[in-house]
């Protein structure tokens, strides 16, 4: 419905007029935006994009320490991609999903050997190497290179399915029309003003801290006025029969999270006899007593399938 019209002081998000969402957006970061690290003036493109590797799947509050001691340690793709993968996996630690880990580790291996250890600026480059998918390389070309790209992840998705669309939570599987969408509503950018940036961390930082998944702020939402979703009463999600949880406590990521730490805290060399780590994985239980004996055996093999756990002679097991 292009052209509505609205009442004084509500915001009309369907007009060809965009610029105050924009201003609404903008002045909304500049009083609530968080604080963090990798967004200071002066970060580095690789400390962007190792920022943005951990919080795929890792909340900020665990990450800031984790990026702090990793940059220390590893201030360059050089440095890491010549790091013993043990390290880096050590480093890692609790962040979860720790392919993540070596698969940086790979990026940083090609951006040594093919950009002379430079990351990339363009979306088409950074797409290109290793673990790098569609959001981190408009990420990176975004926040590290001021560039204009089409940043979605989940929370920009949903702040932008509910304003537009009035849908609770974005569809499992991003669509074609959903970007081209997104982007109609990307500022172009003039002069120096990098307004595409300011909008893209606007709307990812409204989805992190007020239009939230479980308990959206609306009443401290700078959008409410024209928010389709708040307008239809907040309806309920409608692919919730769809979405997979992201259970933890009994699944075999938690049996994987408990050898991988049994096996972090072993010294470099060590090797690890295989029951040991069964024992590790069941937390300290006998796996035969499990109601899934067979459990922590899988676990252990799907480590290994993964290249975060090597099986050496007669049994025996440790990080590569
Ligand atoms: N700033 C830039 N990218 C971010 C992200 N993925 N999460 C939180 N803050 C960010």
């Amino acid at each position: 419905m292009p052209g509505v019209a609205t009442t004084p002081g509500t915001l009309d998000l369907m007009t060809t007029d965009l610029a105050p969402l924009r201003a609404a957006v903008r002045t909304w970061f500049d009083q609530h935006a968080r604080d963090l690290p990798w967004r200071r003036p002066g970060t580095g493109a690789w400390a962007v994009l190792v920022s943005e590797i951990m919080l795929q799947q890792t909340p900020v509050a665990r990450v800031e320490p984790a990026w702090r001691a990793w940059m220390e340690r590893w201030p360059t793709p050089a440095d890491l991609a010549a790091a013993p993968a043990a390290d880096v996996l050590r480093a890692w630690d609790r962040l979860g999903y720790p392919r993540r880990a070596l698969r940086l580790q790979e990026c940083a291996r090609s951006i040594t050997a093919q950009h002379g250890g430079r990351v990339p600026d363009t979306e088409e480059e950074l797409l290109a190497l290793p673990g790098i998918g569609a959001y981190t390389a408009a990420a990176v070309a975004a926040f590290a290179y001021g560039r204009r790209a089409v940043v979605l992840d989940t929370n920009v998705r949903r702040v932008l399915g509910r304003a537009l669309e009035g849908r609770a939570l974005p569809s499992p599987t991003l669509s074609r029309a959903e970007r081209e969408r997104a982007g109609g509503y990307l500022p172009a950018d003039t002069g120096d003003d990098a307004a595409s940036v300011r909008w893209n961390i606007g709307l990812m930082e409204l989805g992190a801290l007020v239009c939230t998944a479980r308990s959206p702020r609306c009443a401290q939402c700078p959008l409410v006025s024209g928010c389709a979703w708040h307008a239809a009463g907040r309806p309920a999600d409608e692919h919730a029969g769809r979405r997979r949880r992201q259970a933890w406590h009994g699944t075999d990521r938690q049996v994987r999270g408990r050898i991988m730490a049994h096996l972090r805290a072993r010294p470099d060399d060590a090797w690890s006899d295989g029951h040991e780590l069964l024992v590790a994985g069941a937390d300290g239980a006998d796996p035969a007593a499990l109601a899934d004996p067979a459990q922590p055996a899988r676990a252990l093999a799907s480590l290994v399938d993964d290249g975060l756990v090597v099986a050496g002679a007669s049994g025996s097991y440790r990080l590569p």
